[in-house]
């Protein structure tokens, strides 16, 4: 089974194509992909902005990223043909500083921001990374629309273990946010006490009494003034989520799943390929990353061990037998590889891939995304 090519250039050059977001299991080379894709887009005249998470340090030194200043920087040297690349690393605790900054009036959002259950939701809760990442990118998106900056925007997704939590973290925060608990912990405050405790009897204070004796009545306090605060200034956390999410599903955004040529990373991309589809989502295609391959691809991985075997025998040539031994090796390596990627194929024909080499070292300038670059789009 072999899949269609995913013809990259294509996708990035077609001025219809607005959004990429590379998503993908931990470690698979999403911040890579998203930077290489990003760098080749602004060198055939595209103008782009690449959001970045996390990325290698080294990675974001060479791209002037040391600075977490939460807005994007133009990338010196790397444009051509009126394109430009700008690029920024997300702060996903200012992100979520700036939005309250924004939607509340200074003493409410000085109020929110000393909060101390605040303070660690907005830097470590689970899916807040998800959901600010997808808040930035509506932002991008929209600088986009209104400046003409940038039109093309190319989001990396959180390091996370499965690829799904980059679309299910900010409706699970959202929901959480909107949810029942916490509609019970805001209750009294809405409902203005008395009126409330008259239509659900002793229930609240029997919840208030057993949350007061594990969470202390101080903290209890702290986070139904914080969740009363955060519910006014965003009016829903779940209809903010899904107004990112309908910008997912807009045929200006390109999906590419990356994976590494490895069991679980392709499983991981099958179950998102398959989410995809179900949710509407528009799929560009899958990068499959760090793939091995050699020159030689005549002589076998048998007829090399065996060879470096009757080496030894002689007693003789034991560099040559231990070239011949890590040939056989990656053959070995890349036969299973390509095992992998024909099983994922027959599961879905229709996806598109383009693949890059494991290169020798890691990626982490300018030349080194040129290079993966060349490679995805198979130059
Ligand atoms: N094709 C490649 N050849 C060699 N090294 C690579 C390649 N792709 C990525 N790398 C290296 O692998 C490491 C992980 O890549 P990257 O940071 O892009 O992965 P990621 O999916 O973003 O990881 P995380 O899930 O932690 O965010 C980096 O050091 C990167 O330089
Ligand atoms: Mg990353």
């Amino acid at each position: 089974m072999t899949s269609p090519k995913l013809d990259v250039d294509r996708l990035l050059l077609q001025p219809k194509t607005t959004i990429i977001v590379c998503c993908g299991s931990g470690g698979v080379g999403k911040t890579t992909t998203a930077a290489s894709l990003g760098v080749r887009a602004a060198e055939h005249g595209r103008r782009v902005c690449v959001l970045t998470i996390d990325p290698a340090r080294r990675l974001a030194q060479s791209l002037g990223l040391e600075e977490l200043d939460n807005s994007p920087r133009e990338i010196d040297g790397v444009g051509r043909e009126g394109g430009a690349l700008f690029a920024m690393m997300l702060d996903m605790k200012r992100t979520f500083d700036e939005i309250v900054q924004q939607h509340a009036d200074a003493d409410r959002a000085a109020q929110i921001l000393e909060n101390p259950f605040y303070q660690s939701m907005s830097s470590s809760f689970a899916g807040t990374q998800e959901y600010m990442a997808m808040e930035k990118l509506g932002q991008l998106h929209q600088e986009a629309l209104e400046t003409g900056h940038w039109d093309l925007v190319i989001v990396d997704t959180p390091p996370s273990r499965s690829a799904l939590d980059f679309l299910d973290a900010p409706a699970r925060l959202g929901s959480f946010l909107d949810g029942r608990l916490i509609r019970f912990l805001l209750a009294p405050a809405r409902a203005g006490g008395k009126a409330y405790m008259k239509v659900f009897g002793g229930a609240f204070s029997l919840v208030t009494g057993a949350l007061n004796r594990v969470l202390g009545a101080q903290l209890l306090n702290d986070i139904q003034t914080l969740v009363a605060g955060l519910d006014s200034v965003f009016g829903g956390f779940r209809e903010r989520a899904e107004r990112t999410y309908a910008l997912l599903q807009d045929p200006g955004t390109a999906f590419v799943v990356v994976a590494a040529p490895e069991p679980d990373a392709l499983r991981e991309a099958s179950f998102f390929v398959e989410r995809l589809q179900r949710d509407e989502m528009p799929l560009a295609g899958l990068v499959l990353n760090r793939v091995h391959s050699t020159e030689a691809k005549d002589v076998s991985a048998a007829r090399a061990e065996g060879a470096a075997e009757e080496l030894d025998e002689l007693g003789e040539h034991a560099l040559t037998a231990a070239l011949l031994r890590l040939h056989s090796d990656t053959m070995r390596r890349r036969d299973r590889e390509h095992h992998l990627l024909g099983r994922f194929s027959g599961a879905h024909p229709s996806v598109a891939v383009a693949t890059a080499p494991a290169l020798a070292g890691d990626v982490h300038d300018v030349h080194g995304l040129q290079v993966m670059g060349d490679a995805l789009a198979g130059a």
